[in-house]
């Protein structure tokens, strides 16, 4: 077993940089990352390449389960008969069923999951009103999953049959307000950032970070194509966009739900 495909869905950072201290860790092994954040690397990587061995898949929590653009691209990605492991990150607030959502998807291709957990990160709405989880993942967090990680690598490593390998994950559920689609409560309570033009060097970073091209050239955002991650606004060297809130209730429950940090989740 020596090549390894990390798939990786990452607006703000926060699962980037897992799967990166994850590939330098992993220095004897042949680590490739597929960054599905790229509209177009979801549109041409399809398929797992007959080399690969072992997969990694690593997606932020939204709503208590997987993105919606994570459950399309594995639905439509070919992958059978490997061992893989999930990482979810995410902010601080609920698990919900984001593992046992993304290990059925993966389970129904035939392959099987092998491990799985669950990370703590900074939200990806922090900013001056809130401040969540902000120094997470810490190093030593990344030492811990990077040890993990290895684990799950020595316990497929030997297997005769991969399906001894299975784990199991609590399925979870979905909190009331998370029921609605996905992009409902985002778009209800957040505003589309907005770009302060005096700031603005029209850099175009923003487009290229947009994981839904939902900005265009003029710098305009389609509401229907996006999903509020807020990586324009991260991204913005310039602070030259601003998101806005369009009531407290979003803030304050952020606020108090992410209070205390939660101990990061590992199944194996
Ligand atoms: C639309 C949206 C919904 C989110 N829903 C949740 C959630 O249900 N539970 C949670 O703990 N964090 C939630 N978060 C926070 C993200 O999971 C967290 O910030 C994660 O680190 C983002 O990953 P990334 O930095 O790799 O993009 C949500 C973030 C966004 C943008
Ligand atoms: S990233 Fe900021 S500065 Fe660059 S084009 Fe977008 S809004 Fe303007
Ligand atoms: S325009 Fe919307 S979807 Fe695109 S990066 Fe900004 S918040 Fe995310």
């Amino acid at each position: 077993m020596n090549n390894i495909a990390c798939i990786v869905f990452s607006p703000t950072g926060g699962n980037l940089k897992m799967i990166k201290s994850i590939k330098t860790f992993l220095d004897d092994y042949n680590v490739e990352i597929y960054n599905i954040t790229k509209p177009q690397i979801r549109e041409t990587f399809i398929e797992i390449p007959k080399k690969i061995d072992y997969v990694i898949i690593a997606f932020p929590i939204y709503a208590d389960t997987l993105p919606d653009i994570v459950t399309e691209y594995l639905n439509k990605l070919l992958i059978s008969n490997l061992p893989v492991s999930l990482i979810a990150g995410y902010g601080n607030i609920h698990i919900g069923k984001a593992l046992f959502n993304a290990k059925t998807i993966i389970e129904a291709k035939g392959n099987v999951v092998c491990s799985a957990c669950a990370i703590v990160l900074a939200h990806s709405y922090n900013g001056s009103k809130l401040q969540i989880a902000v120094n997470e993942p810490s190093n030593e967090k990344l030492k811990a999953l990077n040890q993990f990680i290895l684990k799950s690598i020595n316990k497929v490593k030997h297997v005769s049959q991969l399906v001894i390998c299975n784990t199991e994950i609590p399925e979870g559920h979905i909190r009331l307000l998370a029921k609605a689609p996905q992009k409902l409560f985002p778009q209800i309570f957040i505003k589309k950032p907005k770009v302060i033009h005096e700031r603005c060097n029209h850099c175009n970073v923003c487009i290229n970070m947009c994981p839904t091209a939902a900005i265009d050239n003029e710098l305009n955002i389609d509401n229907g194509k996006c999903i509020r991650c807020l990586a324009c606004v991260k991204y913005c060297r310039k602070k030259a966009r601003l998101f806005k809130t369009r009531t407290q209730i979003l803030t304050n429950t952020l606020m108090k739900e992410g209070k205390d940090l939660k101990k990061n989740a590992f199944f194996i």
